[in-house]
């Protein structure tokens, strides 16, 4: 096949895109594609036109490129392509939107509200401790976690390291101590299936996008060393919220656990309709762990595009 392999963009994630975009092409080539590479600019629409793929394999994370619109245009082109479509993407890529959409399916998730990122001027949002978050980013873009002795009000308001600086609104949720589980989940002929659990351990701080993105921040257990029944509980919520969202190709549903409340204790924090490609992401190790390897499931989630 000819495949595009659409990356970068201008989001906040652009540089994990273009990570993720440059390993898929290389592995598509391993299975005997031809690949163009597309760094998406706004003349994206001329440059697929002129590729003409056979499909567009959609590499880009946040938005533009996770949020529907890459996808709306693509379908106006009639060209088939990877991952979810224009709804569900629309959904999915907004925190509490997904919440509006799995809460009342019996997926747990923390309850939360959208505050204006002035009123954190004023007022806690919620009981601390609490985590402010940008409703549609991804890679903890924006994320902050507020403690009892943080600084809210005026300091930390000024601090340059809150995301308040940037977005208007932020999405209020409690805290979830305890620990980060994620499953993957990969479509195919017979239905989605669950690829296995994977624990992310931090040393210090949060699963913020250093510790994402820097070798060695963060240690991956996978399969995560969790009872078999929370095991069980999170590859359920990963395809009950696949098929709710009414995902294709693969998604990556993450969670907090704590775990002195058991089954209680489990709560989805979102699912990703366009999660990490690269190499080393969370989706292609556990894909390893379940038997398919990097290339194989590259070519899995193309096949399901044009299936
Ligand atoms: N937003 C990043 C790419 C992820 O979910 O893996
Ligand atoms: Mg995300």
């Amino acid at each position: 096949l000819h495949i595009a392999v659409l990356m970068g963009g201008w989001a906040n994630e652009r540089e994990v895109s273009l990570m993720s975009g440059a390993g898929v092409a290389d592995a598509l080539e391993s299975k005997g594609h031809t690949v163009t590479e597309i760094d998406m600019g706004r003349d994206v629409a001329m440059k697929i036109a002129e590729a003409a793929p056979d499909v567009v394999f959609n590499a880009l994370h946040g938005v533009p490129g996770e949020d529907g619109t890459v996808q709306g245009m693509l379908d106006l082109m009639g060209i088939p392509y990877t991952h979810s479509g224009v709804a569900t993407s629309v959904i999915a890529i907004d925190k509490q939107l997904t919440k509006q959409a799995l809460v009342p399916h019996g997926i747990p998730m923390p309850g939360g509200r959208i505050v204006a990122s002035a009123e954190l001027f004023e007022r806690d949002p919620l009981p601390r401790p609490y985590v402010l978050k940008p409703v549609n980013e991804g890679s903890s873009v924006g994320v902050a976690i507020v403690t009892e002795d943080s600084n809210v009000g005026n300091p930390i308001a000024r601090s340059a390291a809150g995301p308040w600086q940037e977005f208007e609104e932020l999405l209020a949720e409690p805290f979830i101590k305890g620990r980060e589980l994620t499953t993957a989940v990969i479509g195919g002929p017979d239905g989605p299936r669950a690829l296995g659990v994977t624990e992310l351990i931090i040393e210090t701080g949060f699963y913020d996008y250093e510790h994402k993105y820097t070798e060695g921040r963060t240690q991956h257990v996978c399969p995560a060393e969790i009872p078999p029944e929370i095991a069980a509980l999170c590859e359920d919520y990963a395809i009950r919220a696949h098929k709710v969202l009414g995902c294709h190709g693969t998604s990556r549903t993450d969670y907090r656990w704590d775990d002195e409340l058991g089954e209680e204790g489990l709560f989805v924090l979102e699912t990703n309709t366009q999660p990490g490609m690269t190499p080393l992401s969370l989706v292609p190790e556990q894909a390893r762990h379940a038997g398919i390897d990097y290339p194989e499931l590259c070519d899995m989630i193309v096949r399901e595009a044009i299936r």
